[in-house]
């Protein structure tokens, strides 16, 4: 079998490298991939972009690919399966119309409010008078959203009244283009996060290991927000009692409220929830995509060969398909470039990958490009993931495989994994 992967960051490097695990699986073509995934045995990057919808078709209308798999929410949201599949091609990831979990935070919160299913109370602004007016009166803290995809950069969690009505007029003034022409405004939850990934064939709905990441730029969890700086698996926040309670409250009720729409989801749906003081799930939002950087400490722990999984998916059969896990777990560290959120340069030389796969782990690359060199060609350069029989191992794995890569400024942080990096924490959720 041939698989079309669509995206260039960590997690379809992960996907590239997972798939072609199996022995049906012969051939990965990545658009546009990055530096990992041109020097992966059998995968082949294409130059062109996500959204380049009809370069494509030319190439999956001439090469025999049987199965497209697609990373990233923007190319889904503007409809890149409803594209394909009109070609004939089976493509794992939603429709359009299914990718409004993500691309529409105002269609997210309506369809979890017809579906009962537990989040912060919310409401939808359109114009700045009433929004200023609704957070004067609910006070803070309270969080302010772009409706529209925004990058991971949409979301504001303001501390005072004067932050968010700060933030408001930002949106509104164009901040983040059409995608902040709507806001939802909502309760801040307190708690912890975790990102469940679920895949789902529209039938059936079937949660992968729970895993969580580490969002801020600094050691103790301070500083800038990121896209994620390491991420670890099975979360053993979520034991398997909050699994089964996230299955009835979240999953099924998302799920059945997406075909009561009429929309036939095949793909990831990704509940990012947060888990109150109390233990319930809270959803914070949803995702219609594997998230990254969790998809890079799930899917080596996976057994089952993955592209049984989305074919199984793809084609309705997801209630006769077993998922196997391997047991142990496994801890994912971001090497960033320096002044990463913030600027940061490109086209440094990165040394030392092989010596660190010597050491059994995994570097996925996240923003590198191939010249005679691997080169940093982005914020996340790479994102080094190792396994063990315990969160101290993993982490103690991925740490020694970073300790073998250089280049110049990098950076990670040194605490990934704090809250489960002690003797009494076992993964096995
Ligand atoms: P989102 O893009 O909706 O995931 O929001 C990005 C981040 O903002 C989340 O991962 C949370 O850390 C935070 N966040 C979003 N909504 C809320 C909320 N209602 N309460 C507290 N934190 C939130
Ligand atoms: N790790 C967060 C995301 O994929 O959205």
């Amino acid at each position: 079998m041939k698989v079309l992967v669509v995206g260039n960051g960590g997690r379809e490097h992960a996907l590239a490298w997972k798939l072609l695990q199996s022995p049906r699986v012969k051939q990965v073509i990545c658009v546009p991939g990055n530096g990992g995934t041109a020097t992966l045995e059998r995968c082949q990057n294409l130059p062109l972009q996500v959204n380049d919808f009809e370069g494509i078709r030319r190439f999956v209308s001439t090469s025999g690919v049987q199965l497209a798999v697609i990373g990233p929410e923007a190319p889904l949201a503007e409809g890149i399966t409803d594209y394909l599949q009109k070609l004939g091609i089976p493509v794992f990831g939603p429709t359009q119309a299914g990718a409004q979990i993500e691309a529409s935070k105002a269609w997210a919160k309506a369809l979890m409010e017809e579906a009962n299913i537990p989040t912060a109370k919310a409401a939808v602004f359109t114009q700045e008078a009433e929004a200023i007016a609704y957070v004067q009166a609910e006070g803070a803290p309270i969080v302010v959203k772009a409706d529209g995809l925004a990058a991971g950069k949409g979301v504001t969690v303001a501390a005072t009244v004067a932050e968010a009505e700060d933030a408001i007029r930002q949106a509104f003034r164009g901040q983040f283009g059409d995608a902040g022409s709507r806001l939802v405004i909502e309760e801040c939850m307190v708690g912890q996060e975790v990102s469940v990934l679920a895949l789902t064939d529209g039938l059936t709905i079937r949660p992968l290991v729970p895993a969580q990441d580490h969002k801020r730029i600094g050691e103790g969890d301070t500083g800038a927000n990121t896209g994620g700086m390491g991420a670890y698996a099975p979360a053993p926040l979520v034991t398997p009692e909050l699994m089964a309670r996230i299955q009835a409250e979240v999953l099924e009720p998302a799920i059945a409220a997406l075909r009561n729409r009429g929309i036939d989801y095949r793909g990831v749906l990704y509940a990012g929830l947060m888990i109150t003081p109390e233990g319930d799930p809270k959803v914070v939002e949803f995702n219609c995509r594997f998230g990254d950087p969790e998809t890079q400490v799930i899917l080596p722990l996976l057994d089952t060969p993955l592209d049984e999984l989305l074919l199984a998916c793809v084609n309705q059969r997801l209630a006769d398909t077993a998922i196997a896990w391997k047991s142990g777990a496994a801890a994912c560290v971001v090497m960033a470039a320096g002044g990463y959120p913030g600027s940061y340069e490109k086209g440094k030389v990165i040394s030392g990958i092989a010596d660190a796969e010597a050491t059994g782990a995994v570097v996925f690359h996240a923003g590198t490009r191939m010249q005679k060199d691997v080169l940093t060609n982005g914020g996340r350069v790479l994102n080094v993931t190792a396994l063990g029989d315990s969160f101290d191992e993993a982490f103690a794995n991925a740490y020694a495989a970073v300790d073998k890569i250089r280049f110049d400024g990098a950076y990670c942080r040194r605490d990934i994994g704090h809250r489960v990096r002690t003797a009494s924490v076992s993964p096995s959720a």
